[in-house]
């Protein structure tokens, strides 16, 4: 069994499985040696993504459809994982939306943050206690760079995404103590389905695409690289700069910067 298999198995939990970041952490775990639950709600996604797994790697990988916006996702995900010991938790699913605050449905809103937000808090509540029981484990949170800054067109999104940040870096100061390790990861730019979802369009960077945004795969080697050794883990050289840079700025301009920025990305939609 491999180190990082005796300190996170013998299996972790991956929300947002479906697609993009979630997707490839579940085939790395796999590739660990961990068993893998898949969490999201497209099943048919879920299952093709298991059968490859079991195929590729001698681990199990079970799917648990679910739409976690629900209240009582708990309750939902009881089932799939009461009989098995959750060594890593990856908190991934998460969408975002662009464009006017109020010219927005509040529901759609609301519902961000209930799948940013509120699903995350209340899986690392019911999965971390054993973890701390036994005195190890991980939970991987994933926030963004837009965590750090607010921006006009991405207000409930960032705020999401800031909230992410700043619960991981909390809870990782609690568990540290207890040989539970957690992780603010915040990728920049990543080709996914998230730009499209977002009503994004990474096009609209032009030449400069290919320098700005990363695959999920290296989002995710990153990740995992860093567990345990670095709370906050920004991808990539140009997002680690630019979080560098915000600093010594105004948050006004910052801001501004930023919703310029994404203006430009959604434009392109
Ligand atoms: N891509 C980027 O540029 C970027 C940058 C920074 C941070 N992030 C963050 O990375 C995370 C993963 O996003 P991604 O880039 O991999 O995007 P993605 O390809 O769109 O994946 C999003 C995942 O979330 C799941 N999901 C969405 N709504 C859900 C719901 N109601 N219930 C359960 N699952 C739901 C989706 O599955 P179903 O549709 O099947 O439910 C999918 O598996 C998100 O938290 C996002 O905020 C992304």
């Amino acid at each position: 069994m491999s180190k990082f298999a005796e300190r996170y198995g013998p299996w972790a939990v991956i929300t947002g499985a479906s697609s993009g970041i979630g997707a490839e952490f579940a085939r790395q775990l796999a590739g660990y040696g961990l068993n893998v639950v898949l969490v999201a709600r497209r099943r048919d996604r879920l299952e093709e993504l298991a059968s490859g797994i079991e195929d590729m790697y001698r681990v199990e990988a079970r799917v648990a459809p679910a739409d976690l916006t629900a209240r009582n996702i708990v309750q939902v995900l009881q089932p799939a994982l009461a009989d098995i010991e959750i060594g890593l938790l990856v908190n991934c699913a998460g969408f975002g939306t662009t464009g006017p605050f109020l010219d927005m449905d509040p529901s759609v809103q609301e519902s961000m943050i209930n799948l940013n937000c509120h699903a995350p808090i209340v899986l690392t509540h019911e999965v971390a206690q054993s973890m701390r029981e036994r005195g190890r484990g991980g939970v991987i949170f994933v926030s963004s760079v837009n965590g750090f800054c607010a921006a006009p067109g991405m207000a409930n999104y960032n705020a999401t995404k800031g909230y992410d940040l700043l619960f991981a870096e909390g809870l990782a100061a609690e568990l540290a103590p207890y040989g539970v390790d957690v992780q603010a990861l915040c990728p920049g730019g990543t080709y996914t389905e998230f730009q499209h979802v977002a009503g994004l369009d990474s096009r609209a960077l032009g030449p400069l695409s290919g320098l700005v945004f990363a695959n999920a795969s290296t989002v995710v080697t990153t990740s995992l690289r860093k567990l345990g050794k670095r709370v906050t883990v920004i991808h990539g050289f140009i997002n680690k700069l630019n979080v560098f840079m915000m600093r010594f700025m105004p948050r006004w301009l910052s801001t501004r910067l930023l919703g310029t920025a994404l203006r430009r990305l959604a434009a392109h939609h």
